[in-house]
């Protein structure tokens, strides 16, 4: 079968690999319907996710049509189209007991540390992803959803991450009614994060990035200020100005360690490697909360230290919430909101590619090139 397959920092390519198997009896091998490249995808693409070997095949955001099942697989069956969220979580753990299903204890041999994904590091287990024409789906019985009769495919593969992400974002940052809510990072997840602020009550919604296509973009699609950072001066100071020098009630980090707009953390964080990522977006978020409020944090980050203002989340006395999302827990309300059309999750989509395309889907995403938002990958087996 046609896979994406890493070949080391900034190097991806489409290759032959086997069909993947059942290893397990509660697989299920599914032949990918559509898939998407993810921010997440640019940590790995660019060399920065500790243990992300050459000859993984990426890609957590994925449909398709389940092929075959294992023994112990009772509720899918072969022909069903699902959408596939990005952790592997097995539903017995006390994790998964919990609903906290991007923590899963059994589904990655660093289990203390994170959770299992799909096309990911071997931090996380080590999976293949969706961008292939076919995938083994662990714990088939548990995270992958049959789609709704007449949901569109292309919003039924952004619930597989991209909504839940930024409606757990919005969920973590505890928005009251009338809140200021900052979101770092208009990419996907941050507008999505911008647009479900909104539903938790949010009185005002801002959104800062620097790329104005995506701020262009996120004004339209969240119906929020949008401000591009490299236009405001310091934007720390800049959210205080808009809010009576009180600070934002609820600040969302939607970057992540690929952030720009800090010289030393760009050169410590992504050109060394002297800390997991470049911390400047977590530091904004820090720094232009108001004392007492929530920061949420979605954008990832490496599993050891970075540079951040730790004093200042102790004398303001901040929340922080952070965590991978746990997208099954989130899908009965996203679906309806999908099918109510309270969410348009296919408006984020910019870019359709055919997987043999993928290194051109990655050098646009990655360079923001093309006024691109969001890519879907068809693979030439999807028959649809
Ligand atoms: N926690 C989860 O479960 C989860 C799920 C999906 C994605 N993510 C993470 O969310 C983050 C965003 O994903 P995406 O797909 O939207 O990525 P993306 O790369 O499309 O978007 C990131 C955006 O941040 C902007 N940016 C860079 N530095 C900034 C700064 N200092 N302040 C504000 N904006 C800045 C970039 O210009 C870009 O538009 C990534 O870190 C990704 O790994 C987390
Ligand atoms: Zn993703
Ligand atoms: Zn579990």
């Amino acid at each position: 079968m046609l896979a994406m397959e890493y070949r080391g920092p900034k190097r991806v390519r489409v290759t032959q690999k086997p069909m993947p198997e059942i290893l397990h009896p509660e697989d299920a091998i599914v032949r990918v319907t559509r898939s998407c490249i993810c921010g997440s995808d640019l940590h790995l693409y660019n060399g920065n996710v500790p243990d992300t070997r050459v000859g993984q095949t990426f890609g957590h955001e994925f449909t398709g049509v389940v092929e075959e099942i294992g023994s112990e697989v009772t509720k899918l069956k072969v022909g069903d189209n699902v959408l596939v969220p990005f952790n592997i979580a097995c539903g017995k753990c006390i994790f998964c007991k919990q609903g906290l299903f991007g923590n899963c204890h059994e589904a990655a041999p660093q289990a203390t540390a994170a959770g299992g994904f799909f096309g990911y590091s071997h931090i996380t287990g080590g999976y293949d992803g969706g961008q292939a024409e076919y995938v083994r789906v662990p714990y088939a019985d548990v995270s992958p959803t049959v789609i709704p009769p007449g949901m569109d495919i292309e919003d039924a593969v952004l619930l597989t991450d991209v909504v839940p992400t930024g409606y757990q974002a919005a969920e973590m940052g505890g928005i009251q009614t009338g809140d200021t809510v900052v979101v770092f990072g208009a990419g996907p997840v941050g507008i999505m994060a911008a647009r479900c602020a909104w539903l938790f009550g949010a009185g005002r919604v801002i959104i800062i990035d620097k790329e104005d296509y995506r701020l262009e973009f996120a004004r339209n699609y969240s119906k929020c200020e949008a401000y591009n950072f490299q236009e405001i001066g310091d934007p720390v100071v800049f959210i205080k100005k808009q809010t009576d020098w009180i600070g934002a009630d609820v600040c969302i980090d939607a970057v992540g360690a690929e952030a720009a707009g800090n010289a030393l953390q760009t050169i410590t964080g992504r050109k060394t490697l002297l800390q997991a990522g470049s911390a400047t977006a977590v530091h904004w978020a820090i720094n232009a909360v108001r004392k007492g409020g929530v920061v949420s944090i979605v954008g990832v980050y490496g599993p050891t230290d970075n540079l951040v203002p730790i004093g200042n989340v102790l004398n303001k006395g901040i929340t922080i919430r952070a965590n991978q999302t746990a997208v099954k827990r989130h899908l009965p309300r996203l679906i309806e909101h999908v099918q109510n059309g309270v969410l348009n999750p296919k408006g984020l989509i910019t870019h359709r590619l055919a997987l043999e395309d993928i290194a051109d889907g990655y050098r646009m995403f990655s360079a923001k090139l093309d006024n691109c938002i969001k890519t879907v990958l068809i693979p030439s087996t999807a028959g649809m």
